[in-house]
């Protein structure tokens, strides 16, 4: 297995382009199960999650073709997809495929709405936390679908067609919000969603299914009225840049320190992010392109983090931010409240020698003025990036394994960093 190697402790400078949203592309791509025509979606990233989404979705009939890599010389911008699901050949989704990534399990939606019945296999996908599916069960329920579960798959059928209606989720979920609000699209009648979660990735798939002929208003809002429509055509979509690599990134300076620019980050997609950042000692500077991101003071502040529903601080920078926690001149606090399995991460960080102590779901972080370089392992998507973060606040050589992790969601990332400064490479194994 492949691992990556930091030697830490060099300041950041320079120009990193950050790419299009994993968390978009990914329901963006199962939307074109909705329609026989094609769907181009633009801006791309080359990433393990979804390169597998693409073999779950040729499993169902959708042909893929790459138009172009949009390269700009570096190489490091999206690629230019065509998905065309002309015909469905299979409504079911096996379980050797779902169990590779929780969000294949979203393909039920559309399936169903198109076809009248999906059999998908429960997820799988990053461990933390046990990530129920009632929400799902209950939304689809409320458009009139049958559901069961038989052998370890979900069977849902809505032989007559879904019907429009009202649902409020008892909890926010982003999942299930894609899902329900791509099967009303194609439902009798009109659906009505209350706490529907407000994550930008949510508004551009809205977007993107108005451009396919749905009628969705109340975009961005946790209220969403979709008049349902007979068919959906096809239509072009950008895919939004990623707040998440963003968030990250700007991480990595704060830690470091330097000065870089993030190219085509908007600070609407991170503000509460951004607020926390600001509050470490790091500069930010919002451009017409992008997101300077800049730290002069050899002193990081101690934070305040609350993981929250959008507009809150998303639980997927949680780990990133802890990271950054672990080198500041003080004790900073992180709740996560979305997740409860989500500190996976900090007894990794502790062998770098952080000092962090959980009590439920708060993890006090005492900085500390040194780390030290020391063998981790990855444990899942967002924790491995800060295992990387802490790696390149360290002193001498972080040894990250288990890195196919980071490949699931972050481009070109040992690219990206180099190119700013950073000492960081892979080592390629074949086992
Ligand atoms: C999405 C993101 C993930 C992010 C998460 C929260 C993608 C591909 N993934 O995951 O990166 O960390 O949102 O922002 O976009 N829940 C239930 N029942 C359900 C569904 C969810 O109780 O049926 C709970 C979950 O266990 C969790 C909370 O709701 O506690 C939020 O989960 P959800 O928003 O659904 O996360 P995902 O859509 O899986």
């Amino acid at each position: 297995m492949d691992k990556i190697l930091i030697q830490g402790n060099s300041v950041l400078n320079g120009i990193i382009p950050i790419s299009g949203a994993k968390n978009a592309t990914l329901p963006l791509m199962i939307a074109s199960l909705l329609t026989h025509e094609s769907l181009i979606l633009e801006n791309i990233p080359r990433l393990a999650d979804v390169f597998v989404l693409q073999s779950i979705l040729s499993n169902h009939g959708v042909d893929y073709h790459v138009m172009d890599n949009q390269t700009d010389g570096s190489n490091l911008t999206g690629r230019r997809v065509k998905f065309c699901a002309a015909k469905i050949v299979n409504t079911i989704a096996p379980y050797e495929l779902v169990r590779k990534m929780r969000a294949s399990f979203w393909v039920i939606g559309p399936l169903l709405a198109r076809m009248g019945v999906a059999t998908v296999s429960l997820p799988g996908g990053c461990a933390i936390g046990t990530r129920p599916i009632d929400l799902f069960v209950e939304s689809l329920n409320a458009l009139g679908a049958k559901i069961d579960i038989d052998s370890g798959y979900i069977v849902a059928k809505a032989p007559k067609g879904l019907q429009g209606s009202y649902y409020c989720f008892p909890k926010v979920s982003v999942g299930a919000t894609h899902v329900m609000m791509m099967a009303a699209s194609l439902a009798n009648g009109e659906t009505i969603i209350e706490n529907a979660a407000r994550e930008p990735e949510i508004s551009d798939l809205a977007e993107c299914l108005n451009k396919m002929g749905a009628k969705i208003t109340g975009i961005g809002t946790s209220k969403l009225i979709i008049k349902g429509v007979s068919s959906l055509h096809g239509t072009t979509h950008t895919v939004l840049p990623d707040r998440i690599e963003t968030g990250t990134f700007a991480a990595c300076v704060a830690m470091t320190g330097g000065d870089i620019f993030l190219k085509n980050a908007r600070s609407s997609l991170l503000k509460q992010v951004l607020d926390v950042l600001a509050t470490s000692g790091t500069c930010i500077q919002e451009d017409s392109d992008g997101l300077r991101i800049s730290r002069t003071d050899s002193i990081i502040q101690p934070i305040l983090v609350k993981t929250g529903p959008f507009p809150g601080f998303p639980t997927d920078l949680q780990a990133q931010f802890m990271a950054l926690a672990t080198r500041a001149d003080g004790v900073s606090h992180i709740k996560e409240t979305i997740f409860e399995n989500r500190f996976m991460h900090v007894q990794e960080l502790t062998r770098l020698g952080a000092n962090i102590s959980v009590n439920g779901q708060t993890a006090r972080v005492i900085g500390v003025n040194n780390l030290s370089g020391a063998p981790v392992m990855a444990t899942d998507l967002r924790a491995s990036m800060s295992l990387v973060i802490a790696g390149l606040g360290a002193s001498g050589e972080t040894e990250v394994h288990r890195v196919y992790h980071l490949d699931r969601g972050f481009e070109l990332l040992e690219e990206k960093l180099s190119a700013i400064g950073a000492n960081i490479r892979r080592v390629r194994t074949s086992t």
